[in-house]
């Protein structure tokens, strides 16, 4: 099959491919999503089959407003109401109760699906003109770095998608924030646009999942089935170093090898001369860690390196997502220093 490039005019032709069960590329303010239509088994299956993704993983659905949140959920609580109002259209996951027309393939047969609604107005368009919620995963073959940008998602599913839409950059980098409303206190399934301190301005106490922040081990499961799986990983092995940027920039000099990759701090770049580097920002600025992340992690793949060191930024606000993905891409493999 040929994947189709569309453009910002192109909704309808992008809605017409939703409708009729196809695959398409959809541009988010988070990473790029490989969308089909939620609602029909057999175009959701096609969404596994492309990704090459574990069946128990269940995929989170698209919509265009708030006021499509009772088409396919039920007994919602009040707080997914004040979270929407808030953080909608945006970065935000709700995981809320399912109706029955949600279709197990969508949900991986639980009960509860993951609803969002994207802060892309382009993407919106194509969902209302479509009719039908857009289940959507990050746009990457499984296992491999989240997509921020057209040409990253076709490196992986150029041939398998009907077309891809293409809007730009996104402007957030890392993934939507899951909080699962289904539990009390509602629980962190996953970092991301939204921060753990924005939602607890609104819900007050959150329990943050432990898959988090450390490796689930053999036999564990965690709430989002997809945070077990190594992912978000570049070929060769990664090894995140953490603590002030000056000590873990002269502890990775003193360690790397000849053909060591690094991702650094624009501010480090100089110590790492002759070393294949790729920069996530200036230290302080987590917003341009999060767009850069997945970029810098996919660009290690087309560079012979036979380890990666990474310098950690910190967890705090938008860092807990970041930091999420790079230790995931880790496997968890983590120097933190005194
Ligand atoms: O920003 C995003 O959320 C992107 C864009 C495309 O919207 N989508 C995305 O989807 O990241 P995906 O499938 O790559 O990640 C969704 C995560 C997975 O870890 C999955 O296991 C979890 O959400 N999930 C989905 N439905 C769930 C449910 N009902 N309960 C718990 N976790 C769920
Ligand atoms: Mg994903």
């Amino acid at each position: 099959m040929e994947t189709k490039r569309l453009s910002p005019n192109d909704i309808e032709t992008a809605a017409h491919i939703i409708a009729g069960g196809g695959l398409l590329g959809i541009p988010t303010e988070t990473v790029y999503g490989l969308g089909a239509n939620g609602l029909d088994p057999g175009a959701v299956k096609g969404i596994f089959a492309a990704k090459g993704r574990p069946q128990d993983n269940p995929l989170i659905l698209h919509i265009p407003e708030e006021s499509w949140l009772e088409r396919y959920c039920q007994d919602i609580p009040q707080t997914a109401y004040t979270l929407a109002r808030r953080f909608w259209p945006g970065p935000l996951t709700m995981i809320l109760k399912r109706r029955d027309l949600v279709p197990d393939e969508t949900t991986a047969g639980l009960d509860t699906v993951g609803m969002r609604c994207p802060d892309c107005a382009l993407t919106r368009a194509v969902i209302a003109a479509a009719g039908v919620p857009v289940a959507a995963p990050s746009g990457n073959a499984s296992g491999r770095p989240s997509p921020t940008t057209a040409a990253a998602m076709l490196e992986d599913m150029e041939g398998k998608i009907q077309a891809i839409l293409d809007d730009g950059p996104c402007r957030v980098g890392v993934e939507s924030t899951i909080i699962d409303l289904t539990v009390t206190p509602p629980r962190l399934l996953r970092p991301g646009g939204v921060t753990l301190e924005e939602l607890e301005e609104v819900l007050g106490r959150v329990e943050v999942d432990d898959a988090v922040r450390r490796l689930m081990t053999p036999g564990e499961q965690p709430k989002a089935p997809g945070m077990k799986y190594r992912h978000y990983a570049p070929k060769a092995p990664v090894t995140v170093v953490k603590g002030d940027p000056d000590e873990t920039a002269g502890y990775i000099v003193a360690r790397m090898g000849e053909r060591s990759g690094v991702l650094c701090f624009d501010e480090f770049q100089g110590y790492f001369r002759g070393h294949p580097v790729e920069t996530i920002g200036p230290a302080a600025d987590q917003a341009q860690h999060a767009r850069r992340i997945f970029e810098a992690l996919r660009a290690f793949d087309r560079l012979e390196v036979t380890d990666i060191w990474a310098q950690s930024p910190t967890d705090e606000g938008l860092g807990l997502a970041v930091t999420n993905r790079l230790n995931k891409a880790a496997g968890f493999h983590i120097i933190a220093l005194p």
